[in-house]
């Protein structure tokens, strides 16, 4: 049994920044080649620059991950010059803080397509490489909130647990050819969207059980774990990574 990713793809999608951009460092560090996809060039490729210096192989991809075409045109050009897809992280998300009375019906529909509808069509696309290898890994980045709820972010939520809902659907139709899905919902890990938040983070990581922020290479482990060979006995699993924030399962 090995961790070792030699051989393998992995599309991370929203790498560009914050957690993305850590579970795509560590998935390299672990062998595998990595395709940053993510909407912002600068964020994809600074990412890249960080993978080569630390001796991975990867490619920045600019990518509405949420948009079919883009979404079909990432893929043929990852296939093309790393190889076929079989590990997906499912991480570009939005997380927009607004009261349920003030959400308009665009807003709920923008969260809706970017957190929920777009994993649905990035997996929809990678899963027949899956197929194909007999093995795949799908993982996705959900939310502490779909375990706790969370103030004005009903959309939000709401997304997040529609992706809960799907990764264990998918394990149970892919049990059986080789592909788990599972997921990963983070709580209160230091990235730009976090800092963006009206919290204190500073001071709310202290009143974590463990008394600390979390870092993205919290999640990173969590991914890389999942990722490996010794996780094919789990599907349609929650890993909660959260600093003891929620103690209850999925
Ligand atoms: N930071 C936390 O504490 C926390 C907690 C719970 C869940 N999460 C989830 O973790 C994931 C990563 O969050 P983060 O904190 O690293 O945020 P971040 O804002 O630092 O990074 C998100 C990345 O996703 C990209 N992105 C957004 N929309 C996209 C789209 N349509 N297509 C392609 N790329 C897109 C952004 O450009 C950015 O690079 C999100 O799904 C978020 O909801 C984070």
């Amino acid at each position: 049994m090995t961790r070792s990713l030699e051989g393998k793809v992995a599309v991370v999608t929203g790498g560009g920044s914050g957690i993305g951009r850590g579970i795509a460092r560590r998935l390299a560090e672990d062998k595998a080649a990595i395709a940053v996809w993510d909407l912002n060039p600068e964020g994809a490729a600074e990412t890249v620059r960080m993978i080569e210096d630390e001796g991975g192989k990867a490619l920045a991809l600019t990518a509405d991950c949420a948009d079919k075409a883009a979404i079909q045109a990432a893929a043929q050009e990852t296939r093309s010059k790393l190889g076929p897809i079989t590990i997906l992280v499912n991480n570009a998300g939005i997380a927009p803080f607004t009261p349920f009375m003030d959400i308009g019906e665009d807003e709920f529909d923008k969260v809706i397509r970017i957190n929920l509808k777009g994993p649905w069509l990035v997996t929809k696309e990678i899963v027949p490489d899956m197929l194909a290898a007999q093995w795949g890994r799908i993982i996705n980045i959900t939310s502490s909130s779909t375990q706790s709820g969370s103030f004005a972010q009903s959309h939000y939520v709401s997304s997040k647990g529609g992706l809960l809902g799907m990764t264990k659907a998918l394990a149970m139709e892919l049990g059986g050819t080789g592909i788990t899905a599972n997921m990963i919902p983070p709580g209160s890990i230091d990235t730009p969207m976090l800092r963006q938040a009206p919290i204190d983070a500073e001071a709310y990581g202290k009143t974590l059980p463990v008394k600390r922020l979390g870092q993205v290479a919290d999640i990173a482990a969590a991914a890389a774990f999942l990722a490996s060979e010794e996780a094919s006995y789990m599907t349609g699993q929650t890993i909660s990574t959260n600093g003891g924030r929620y103690m209850g399962s999925a």
